[in-house]
C-alpha cells in the first residue's frame, strides 16, 4: 500500500508525528516537496526530533529515505541533520537517497529572501527566510539554477557559480544596495557539500518505480499545507511550490494513480505562521490559550503561531483538491478546558453563504465565518487510547467535523508523543 500524508491547513498540522507512526508499516519514506522551511517534529518517549529536510521516517533505522526531485535542498541544513542524527546513534548511510535533479539552496538564496522581505516592510509575506522562494524562482528561470547533479562536475560548477554570483551581485546592489559576495566562499562551500553528499545522490524516480514494481510500500510525506500551495492556496501568502497532494506526482515522478490512500492531517483548531488571511483567527484570549496549551511556536523559526477555531470550509477544500480519503486530527488535547468550541461550517461573503473555500484572497478577505457552537470538555484526555475513552463532548466534536468535512477521522492526537495517538479501526 502506498500512502500520502499531506497537510490540510497552513502547515504544522502534525505531519511529522503521523508519518513517524505510519513509517512502521512502510519500506520507503519520501519527501516530495518544500525545503528547509518545513519543520516536522517526532516525539518518542523523552526524545524530540525536529526534521527539516530528512523524511520523518529517518528515525526508524530500517526505513529507506528519499529526498525527491522537487525538494529544494539546503546542503548545509541537510548535512547538519545527518550529523545530528548520527550523534544520537541514528545512521543514514546506505538508506538515504537524494534526487540528482533536486535543486540546491545556497547562501545567496537566503540572502535574497531576507533582503526582499526587509525591503517589503508591511507588505512582506513572512517567509521562513530559508531561501525557498529565490531557489524556486531560479529553478523556473533555469539559467542560474544549481542542482544536486552539478556537484558531480566541480570545475564546471565553479564556472557556473562565477556567472551566478556576478549576476546576483549586480541584482542585489541595484535593488537593495547590498555589498557584493565573493564567489570563492560559495565555491568552497559547494566543494565540501559535494564531498559529503555525493554518496547519497541518485536517480530517485527510477528507484521509486523499482520499489513499486518489487511490491514494496511507499509513504509520501508532504511538507507545508494545502492552503500554502502556490496555485491552490491563499496566494501570495503561500510557499513557492505545490504543497497540496497535487504536488506529489511532479514532486517525485510517481503518478497519482499509484497512491492507494491519501491521509490529510489537520489540527483540532487552526494555526498559521506568517502573514495572510485567516478567517477563524482568534487574536484574543482564546487564541492565547490555544497557543500556550498547544506550544504553538514555529519548529523552524520559533515564531508564535496565529491560532483560531477549526475551519471546516478550509479543510473540506483541501480534502477535495487533495483526493483525501481519511483525516488524522491532531491536538485534540489542546482544546481541553475550553467551555465552548466554535467550528466554522460556512463563510458569509457579500451576504451569501458559501461552503466552497474561496482561495483568492480578495474574496477570502471578505469572508465572515459562520460558526456552529459545540460544548467543550474538562477531562484530561492525554492518556486515552481508544475513541470510546474520550469524553462524550470530544466524541461529538470529532463526529460533527466528520459530517461537515465529509471524511472519516481515523487518527486522533491526544499529545505530542508517538504513543499518544488514537487509531480508529
Ligand atoms: P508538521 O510540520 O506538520 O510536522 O508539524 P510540527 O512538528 O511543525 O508542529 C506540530 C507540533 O505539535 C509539534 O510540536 C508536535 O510535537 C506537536 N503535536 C503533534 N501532535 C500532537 C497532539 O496530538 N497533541 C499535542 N499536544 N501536540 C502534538
Ligand atoms: P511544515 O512542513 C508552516 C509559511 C511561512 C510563510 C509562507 C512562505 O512544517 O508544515 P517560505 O519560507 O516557504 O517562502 O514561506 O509559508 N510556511 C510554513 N508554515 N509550516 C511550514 O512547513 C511552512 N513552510 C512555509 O511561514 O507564511
Ligand atoms: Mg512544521
Amino acid at each position: 500500500m502506498n500512502i500520502c500524508v499531506v497537510g490540510l491547513q497552513w502547515g504544522d498540522e502534525g505531519k511529522g508525528k503521523v508519518v513517524d507512526i505510519l513509517a512502521e508499516g512502510s519500506d520507503v519514506v519520501v519527501r516530495y516537496g518544500g525545503g528547509s522551511n518545513a519543520g516536522h517534529t517526532v516525539v518518542i518517549g523523552d526524545s524530540r526530533f525536529a526534521l527539516h529536510l530528512l523524511p520523518s521516517g529517518s528515525i526508524r533505522e530500517g526505513t529507506v529515505c528519499v529526498i525527491a526531485n522537487a525538494v529544494v535542498v539546503d546542503p548545509a541544513v541537510l548535512i547538519g541533520e545527518i550529523d545530528g542524527l548520527a550523534d544520537r546513534g541514528i545512521r543514514l548511510d546506505g538508506r538515504l537517497f537524494i534526487s540528482e535533479n533536486a535543486h540546491v539552496v545556497l547562501d545567496y538564496h537566503k540572502r535574497e529572501d531576507q533582503l526582499r522581505e526587509e525591503s517589503l516592510g508591511k507588505q512582506k509575506i513572512g517567509t521562513t527566510i530559508r531561501g525557498i522562494g529565490p531557489c524556486f524562482a531560479d529553478k523556473v528561470g533555469r539559467s542560474y539554477a544549481v542542482r544536486m547533479s552539478d556537484f558531480r562536475d566541480l570545475p564546471e560548477l565553479e564556472k557556473k557559480l562565477g556567472r551566478i554570483v556576478e549576476y546576483k551581485n549586480k541584482l542585489f546592489a541595484a535593488l537593495y544596495g547590498a555589498e557584493p559576495m565573493t564567489v570563492d566562499t560559495v565555491v568552497e562551500n559547494c566543494r565540501q557539500y559535494a564531498e559529503r553528499l555525493a554518496p547519497f545522490v541518485t536517480d530517485t524516480t527510477e528507484m521509486l518505480h523499482t520499489t513499486i514494481e518489487d511490491g514494496k510500500s511507499i509513504l509520501f510525506e508532504g511538507a507545508q499545507g494545502s492552503l500554502l500551495d502556490l496555485d491552490h492556496g491563499t496566494f501570495p501568502y503561500v510557499t513557492s511550490s505545490n504543497s497540496s497532494s497535487l504536488g506529489l506526482p511532479s514532486g517525485c515522478g510517481v503518478p497519482a494513480q499509484m497512491v492507494d490512500k491519501y491521509i490529510g492531517v489537520a489540527k483540532a483548531y487552526t494555526t498559521r505562521v506568517g502573514a495572510g488571511p485567516f478567517p477563524t483567527e482568534q487574536d484574543n484570549e482564546t487564541g492565547q490559550y490555544i497557543r500556550e496549551k498547544g506550544h504553538e511556536f514555529g519548529t523552524t523559526t520559533g515564531r508564535p503561531r496565529r491560532c483560531g477555531w477549526f475551519d471546516a470550509v478550509a479543510v473540506a477544500y483541501s480534502v477535495r483538491i487533495g483526493a483525501v480519503d481519511s483525516v488524522a486530527m491532531m491536538h485534540l488535547d489542546t482544546l481541553t478546558g475550553l467551555k465552548e468550541l466554535n467550528v466554522c461550517r460556512a463563510y458569509e461573503i457579500d451576504g451569501q453563504e458559501k461552503t466552497f473555500f474561496p482561495a483568492n484572497i480578495d474574496r477570502l478577505a471578505k469572508a465572515r465565518p459562520v460558526y456552529e457552537t459545540l460544548p467543550g470538555w474538562e477531562e484530561d484526555i492525554s492518556e486515552a487510547t481508544t475513541f470510546g475513552e474520550l469524553p462524550p463532548a470530544a466524541q461529538d466534536y470529532i463526529r460533527r467535523i466528520e459530517q461537515i468535512v465529509g471524511t472519516p477521522i481515523e487518527m486522533i492526537g491526544v499529545g505530542p508523543k508517538r504513543s499518544q495517538t488514537i487509531v480508529r479501526p
